[in-house]
């Protein structure tokens, strides 16, 4: 692997397409253990969770549902801030074991506002599933059961994560190269 340039920004190797794969498989087989006997619905946020729900699926022995969908983000009519609405959860899910499916989670408020939407639809349970963690870039706690990798507060780009919607089709993941360095 080596540098990359992804729009107009340079990248080096971070996380190679083996690691990726090994952590996601082990990832699978961990939920395989605690859904045993259970029907968990994946709910899987687009853009970015695309790959890494395709590939958490295919190792996933259960029998399992999925639903992809999109989170707009617009400003109250009240200056409450943002409010999140979801487009295509066409499931119901009352009464189901969900787990959530993102790609990351950086400061944690997409998820902090969209959370106690499903809530509200009374679930019988939510849990998450994310590829990537920014720890030290955290603003809104979310309580996460399944995480690939945590890592530092850089920006990220392949394997589903975009930079200006460049280099989703990346097979490994590249973390910015900071200025100066090359
Ligand atoms: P949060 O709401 O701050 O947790 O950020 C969530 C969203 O920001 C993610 O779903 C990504 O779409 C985007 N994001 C955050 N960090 C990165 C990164 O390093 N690379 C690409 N996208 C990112
Ligand atoms: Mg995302």
């Amino acid at each position: 692997m080596a540098i990359i340039k992804v729009h107009d920004k340079y990248f080096e190797p971070y996380l190679s397409e083996e690691t990726i794969q090994h952590k996601v498989k082990e990832l699978a087989e961990l939920i395989n253990k605690d859904y045993e006997g259970r029907r968990p619905l994946f709910i899987a946020i687009l853009n970015g969770s695309f790959m890494f729900a395709a590939d958490l699926f295919k190792h996933l022995s259960l029998d399992v549902e999925i639903s992809f969908i999109k989170l707009a983000s617009y400003k109250g009519t009240r200056s409450t801030g943002h409010v999140i609405t979801s487009i295509g959860l066409d499931t119901d899910i009352t009464g189901r074991d969900i787990i959530i499916v993102e790609d990351i989670i950086d400061t944690g408020k997409t998820l902090h506002n969209f959370l106690p939407q499903l809530i509200n639809q009374q679930p019988a349970s939510i849990k998450i599933a994310i590829l990537l963690h920014k720890p030290s870039a955290t603003v809104y706690p979310v309580d996460i059961q399944y995480c690939c990798f945590s890592i530092p507060d850089k920006f990220v780009v392949g394997y589903g994560l975009d930079y200006d919607g460049h280099g989703r089709n990346l097979k490994e993941i590249y973390q910015l190269k900071e200025r100066g360095q090359f």
